[in-house]
């Protein structure tokens, strides 16, 4: 039997909580005993025991919020209660000493971080004036595609350079993760790391950040250092940051940009090839808009609803972050008669919300038209509405670079379906392709998406940045 991604992560818990039991009985003895939320058997978690459900991953406490009142109540009632980020293991490796902004305690530290990243990199106005970055590289995506189509691509490997690109040239100036000729081409420094070596140093840094595996991770710590190093050099200014303070930021923005973008726009396209006749609603769209004989530029996505239509519905059925990025209670809270005492991890379960049948009509179906149409814009507006949907998190810690991230996956998107005409590579068809999903602190497909793409535009589009 196949389990969901949230099955499969709840019985790695349930696991480590076995092998756990006697430690925690040990170690809460003595503390003050707390009326707590009921705890679950495996699953199906909220089904069986509420929107609210304890846990213990090994001696740690944590509650798991899976309705729209819950989100409500750990974003937005006790945010600041829930401001704090837990520490785990591999943490201390990965973030240095969490000095980045993602895993930064609640203080004047994050405060001062967050500012920073928020006023000089994800302003309205500085993010306007980098179109043309993103332009080049949707350019650049575009070229190298033409050049795979007509076999089988991986979509991920194109996507995650595309992603990349823009994050490392809007924060860093340049790209410094290239292939060696396409470097020595532009007559540049041999890159800090090649497109293989840099996939590998993400996977690796997912895959151990959900598994806390410290040794592997020290390992892989050191090699992204190593990467972040050769940047460092070229930007001397330290501002009133130390060198791992920029460090640790500087890995937060390339990796908090760039796996969330390609794996939004992997989902999107993976439902658009399940579902043929979304597929053609999007590409008359775009041959209404834009035409045959240009790219879609920032300045179309206003004029193209049901593409946009087609990110949200991604962003609801796969968050890129399907537990958001976990909070820590600083103080004691009780909702509904439980106590969720200080030092409490809570995980959002945003997948489990995006998907609940309460709030959704048909809430397993990809349908982008929910979305469309003056009686759903009204809805959006409604002030609870962003508690049923909640890709980016909420208040103090949600995600600073929303509006660049829409974007960028907007824009890709956009153009991928546009500049090419893509189906499932021979022999698959809409019913068998795998829609699994793998729980990490994102939520990649299980198996990576195959696609034949044909290019449909004049050639000269294609002639990248
Ligand atoms: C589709 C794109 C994206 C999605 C779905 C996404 C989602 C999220 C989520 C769910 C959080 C945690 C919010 C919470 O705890 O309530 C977050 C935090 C964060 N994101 Fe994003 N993100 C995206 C794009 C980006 C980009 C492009 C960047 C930077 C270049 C970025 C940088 C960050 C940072 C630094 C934080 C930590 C905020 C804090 O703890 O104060 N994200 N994001």
């Amino acid at each position: 039997m196949e389990l969901s991604p949230w099955a499969a992560f709840v019985a790695a818990v349930l696991v480590v909580i076995t092998a756990l039991f006697l430690k925690t009985i040990i170690q809460s003895r003595g503390r003050r005993t707390y009326n707590l939320p009921p705890r679950p058997r495996p699953w199906p978690l909220s089904r069986r025991y509420g929107p609210l459900v304890q846990l213990w991953f090994g001696s740690m406490p944590v509650v798991i919020g899976s309705s729209a009142e819950m989100a409500k109540f750990f974003l937005k009632t006790h945010d600041a209660a829930f401001a704090d980020r837990p520490r785990f293991a591999v943490g201390k490796h990965t973030t240095y000493d969490y000095s980045d902004i993602l895993w930064a305690p609640y203080g004047a530290y994050w405060r001062q971080a967050r500012r920073i990243c928020t006023a000089e990199l994800f302003s309205a106005k500085w993010v306007e004036s980098l179109e043309y970055i993103r332009d080049e590289e949707v350019r650049a995506l575009l070229r190298d595609l033409r050049g795979a189509s007509g076999s089988v691509v991986r979509l991920k490997g194109h996507l995650q350079m595309a992603a990349l690109g823009v994050i490392s040239r809007m924060v860093l100036g340049k790209k410094y993760v290239e292939a060696e000729d396409a470097a020595a081409e532009g007559g540049g420094m041999p890159p800090a790391a090649t497109p293989a070596e840099f996939r590998e140093l993400i996977d690796e840094f997912f895959a151990l950040n959900s598994a806390s595996i410290v040794r592997r991770t020290k390992k892989m710590s050191r090699q992204f250092g190593r990467f972040l190093e050769r940047v460092l050099d070229e930007h001397n200014e330290r501002r009133r940051l130390s060198r791992d303070n920029v460090k640790a930021l500087t890995q937060d923005l390339i990796i908090g940009g760039t796996d969330t973008s390609w794996m939004t726009i992997e989902w999107a396209v993976s439902e658009l090839l399940k579902n043929p006749e979304l597929l053609t609603k999007a590409t008359t769209e775009l041959d209404r808009v834009v035409g045959r004989d240009r790219l879609v530029r920032e300045s179309d996505l206003p004029h193209l609803p049901y593409i946009d239509c087609i990110i949200k519905e991604t962003l609801r059925a796969h968050p890129a972050a399907p537990m958001l990025v976990p909070r820590l209670a600083r103080e004691d809270v009780s909702v509904g008669g439980y106590d969720i005492p200080a030092g409490t991890t809570a995980l959002v379960n945003a997948w489990a919300i995006g998907r609940d049948p309460a709030l959704w009509d048909a809430a397993e179906e990809f349908r982008p038209e929910r979305f469309a149409g003056s009686k759903a814009a009204a809805a959006a507006e409604e002030p609870d509405f962003k508690f049923k949907m909640l890709p980016f998190g909420l208040d103090r810690r949600m995600c600073p670079a929303y509006t660049l991230g829409l974007r960028e996956v907007t824009l890709s998107l956009a153009n991928l379906l546009h500049g090419f005409a893509c189906r499932l590579s021979d022999g698959m068809t809409e019913e068998n392709l795998c829609m699994e999903e793998t729980y990490q602190l994102t939520l990649p497909r299980k198996v990576l998406l195959e696609a034949i793409v044909e290019p449909k535009l004049p050639a000269m589009l294609y002639a990248g940045a």
